[in-house]
Formats: structure tokens, C-alpha cells, sequence
């Protein structure tokens, strides 16, 4: 990688590990974020499991952007901007539910599952104007919208790739929780949400590829569920890997993030389905999907195999995140392993969490301490792991030995970079 030398490219040197403190609290820098990152990018909106029939919806987040995700009529999921082309209000207060139409509050006007304009209050009144046009004043559509193994994305950018070649070659690590089983997955029902203060990039990184951080930040909290502490990372058979910017940190442990919840019988039913899941995904594979390991789709979508937690970390101000949190399991596992994947992603990564309130402090004060206007100034260093990058019989992408590595955060701010600075997608190499 070269030093980039362009706008925002500069405060990135992933040559030498070094990152300028201003992406984390520059209000010009976050305003830029919204315009390339979050209306450009393709988003996480939902799982397929949550709007299984037509008219079940949730509402949502694209960076600040307020959508509704919906099933039409027609069995495809739209995706809309939640705020009514009349006056801006919006339109669907729920988070999520089952409806024929969607009602704005303030004057009336009504919208089709397909986001049509449908009624209006007074209509014979707007039907006299001249000029007056109701195909043009639905609710604004997202530019596109499509699924990858039963997960919804959809990006506002017309120019953006199809989602298949913004994940590249990143499908072979999505599968692993996506794909071990010939059922597929769900969400379980229920959405926690919480807020923390601390830059989105600060949480999106951590799960990229900060296992360094587990072995210290997490280690009490190990040892309250485990009954012993993290203890040292391992370098042999682990492994950081990136396509595209989206970033996957693991070791082959098979166990290691699902022992966290203390609960044996997710090990077991794991360690039984080993064979299963090497014959579907191959070996390599099969010990992936419950190890000591964390995942983000580049921007901030986020999850952890093992432990299950699905996330998407919302942007809401250079030193604010509103973090969406669900629990993934597959759809075919037995009833006491989904009860106890809900119960240990609760005991550990939610807001009462032990893990996630370990990290929040963290964040928290990493983002705060830039108030400073000295502090402010001062790099970061993101060298670790210089010289690791290997090639892999087997896995794709760029890949790093060792766990314990910078590099998926080099690659993540590389990407970043690279959106911020590009005027269009047709200016981002892939
Ligand atoms: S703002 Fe929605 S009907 Fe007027
Ligand atoms: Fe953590």
C-alpha cells in the first residue's frame, strides 16, 4: 500500500500505521461521511425473516436517513425514505409491524406498500390544480435494493456496484454464518437499541480486527462467564482477512466466542454439527462458525461468530452512535439453542451486557479525549502487523497471519479513504 495523497487520503497512512485524530470528531469530515460513505455504500436494512410477508415492515436507518423496509404486495422488499414528500413528516412512527398502507399524521396523505401516493385528505381540492401530479409524489425509493442469504441491503447511489461485486470475494466468509446450514437463518424477534457516545468508526474498527483488545478490555468479563480470562490471543492458525474493506478477524477454534455464554449446550450442539458444516463449507470452514473471532461489512454493519450478535452501528454525529442490535440463528436449530443464543447474546452483548458495557467505556473516552484541542492533534498509531500478509491455499481476499493485527483497520480506513475522496463510484478501484 502507498501513502495516499489526496484530501482526506492524507490523514490515512497506512504505509506506516499512522491515522490523523480529525476523522473522529471533524464535523466537516462527518458531514463529507453522510454524503460518501452513507449515501453512497451499500447498507445493511434487515433480515429477509423480519418482513416474511407482504405488508410486514420495519423502519430503519441509511446514515441519517430514515427509511421504511417493506414487503409489497407482490412478495419483493422496497425500501422508502420515511418522511412524506407534502410537508417532510414522518410517515411510519413504528419500528416494525404489519400494515396495508402507510398514513402521514399531518395532512393525511396515504401511501401504498410500493410507497404510491394513495388518498389524500381533501384530494378533490389537490386534484383541481392544475399541474397537480400523484405519480410523482410517492415516497422516494432507494436507488437499489437486493438480498444476499437472506439479509436485505440496498444503497441510495444509482452508480454503486451490484451487491455481489461490493462483496467480492467476501461471500466465502460470509457464508460461514449465512450458509453452514441447508435451513438458512432468521433474526429472532426483538430489537435492542441503545446509544453511545463515541464515533461510529470507533466501533466499526473494533470489530474489524481489534482481537488485541479482547485479551485485556474483556478478560474479567471472561472470567465472570468462562470462569477464566481470555488469556493470550493465538498466532498460530488465525488469521485476519479483508475484500473490499469489509474485514474478518478469526482463529480456527471453533468454540471460542460461543463458550462465552457459559452455556454448554450451544458447545455441544456446535461440536456435533462440526462434520455437517465441513462437508457443507469445507473444514477450514466448519471451524470458523463459533470461534473467537469479529466481523465488519464495510461501513458499519457488524457481527459476531459465535456469540451471534448482528449490528449495525448508526452514525448520529462525529461523537454519537445509535447501535441496532439482533441475535442471528439458523432457522432449523432446535428451540433450546435459539433460547440460548438469545439469552447469551443478552448476557454479553447488549447494553447490560458484560462485554458490550466493557467496550462502551472505551469508546467512549477514545472519541471524548479529542475534545481537546492539543489532543486533537496528535496521530494514532495502527502499526501492527506490518509483514504478516500471506497467501492462503484457501482463503481469499487479503489475508494476514495472526490475530493480533492492524491490518483489517489499515484496510478499513484504507477503504474509507478511498470512498471519501473518490467523486463517484466510478473513482474507486475494487
Ligand atoms: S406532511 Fe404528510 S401529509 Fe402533509
Ligand atoms: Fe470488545
Amino acid at each position: 500500500m502507498t501513502r495516499a495523497t489526496s484530501d482526506i487520503g492524507h490523514l490515512i497512512d497506512t504505509a506506516e500505521g499512522w491515522v490523523d485524530r480529525s476523522i473522529y470528531w471533524d464535523p466537516d469530515i462527518y458531514a463529507l461521511e453522510l454524503e460518501r460513505i452513507f449515501a453512497r455504500s451499500w447498507l445493511f436494512l434487515a433480515h429477509e425473516s423480519q418482513v416474511a410477508r407482504p405488508g410486514d415492515f420495519v423502519t430503519t436507518w441509511m446514515g441519517q436517513d430514515r427509511v421504511i423496509v417493506v414487503r409489497g404486495r407482490d412478495g419483493t422488499v422496497g425500501a422508502y425514505l420515511n418522511s412524506c414528500p407534502h410537508r417532510g413528516n414522518v410517515v411510519c412512527h413504528a419500528e416494525a409491524g404489519k400494515a396495508r398502507g402507510f398514513v402521514c399524521n399531518y395532512h393525511g396523505w396515504s401511501f401504498g406498500l410500493d410507497g404510491r401516493l394513495a388518498g389524500m385528505h381533501e384530494g378533490e381540492a389537490f386534484e383541481r390544480t392544475p399541474g397537480f401530479d400523484r405519480r410523482k409524489l410517492g415516497l422516494t425509493p432507494v436507488a437499489k435494493i437486493d438480498t444476499y442469504k437472506g439479509l436485505v441491503f440496498a444503497t441510495f447511489d444509482p452508480d454503486a456496484p451490484c451487491l455481489a461485486d461490493y462483496f467480492g470475494d467476501f461471500t466465502y466468509y460470509l457464508d460461514v454464518m449465512l450458509d453452514n446450514d441447508e435451513g438458512g437463518t432468521e433474526f429472532l424477534p426483538g430489537c435492542i437499541r441503545s446509544i453511545l457516545p463515541c464515533n461510529w468508526k470507533v466501533a466499526a474498527e473494533n470489530f474489524a480486527g481489534d482481537a488485541l483488545h479482547a485479551g485485556w478490555t474483556h478478560d474479567s468479563g471472561a472470567q465472570a462467564m468462562l470462569g477464566r480470562g481470555v488469556g493470550k490471543v493465538s498466532y498460530e492458525n488465525s488469521y485476519q482477512a479483508n475484500v473490499n474493506g469489509h474485514c474478518w478477524e478469526f482463529n480456527l477454534d471453533l468454540l471460542g466466542n460461543a463458550a462465552t455464554f457459559g452455556d454448554r449446550s450451544v458447545l455441544s450442539w456446535l461440536r456435533t454439527r462440526e462434520p455437517e458444516m465441513a462437508q457443507r463449507l469445507g473444514p477450514t470452514r466448519a471451524r470458523m462458525v463459533g470461534s473467537m473471532a469479529s466481523v465488519n461489512v464495510f461501513p458499519n454493519f457488524s457481527f459476531l461468530p459465535g456469540q451471534n450478535t448482528f449490528r449495525v452501528w448508526h452514525p448520529r454525529g462525529p461523537q454519537e452512535t445509535e447501535l441496532q442490535t439482533w441475535v442471528l440463528v439458523n432457522r432449523n436449530a432446535p428451540g433450546h439453542i435459539k433460547d440460548a443464543y438469545r439469552k447469551g447474546v443478552m448476557m454479553t452483548f447488549s447494553p447490560s451486557g458484560v462485554f458490550e458495557m466493557d467496550d462502551g467505556d472505551n469508546w467512549q473516552y477514545a472519541t471524548r479525549a479529542n475534545d481537546g484541542v492539543v489532543t486533537r492533534r496528535q496521530r494514532l498509531y495502527y502499526g501492527l502487523g506490518f509483514g504478516t500478509e500471506i497467501d492462503h491455499p484457501e482463503l481469499p481476499g487479503n489475508v494476514h497471519k495472526g490475530q493480533v493485527n492492524d491490518a483489517n483497520q489499515r484496510a478499513f480506513l484504507g477503504r474509507w479513504a478511498q470512498l471519501m475522496d473518490a467523486r463517484s463510484w466510478s473513482e474507486v478501484a475494487s
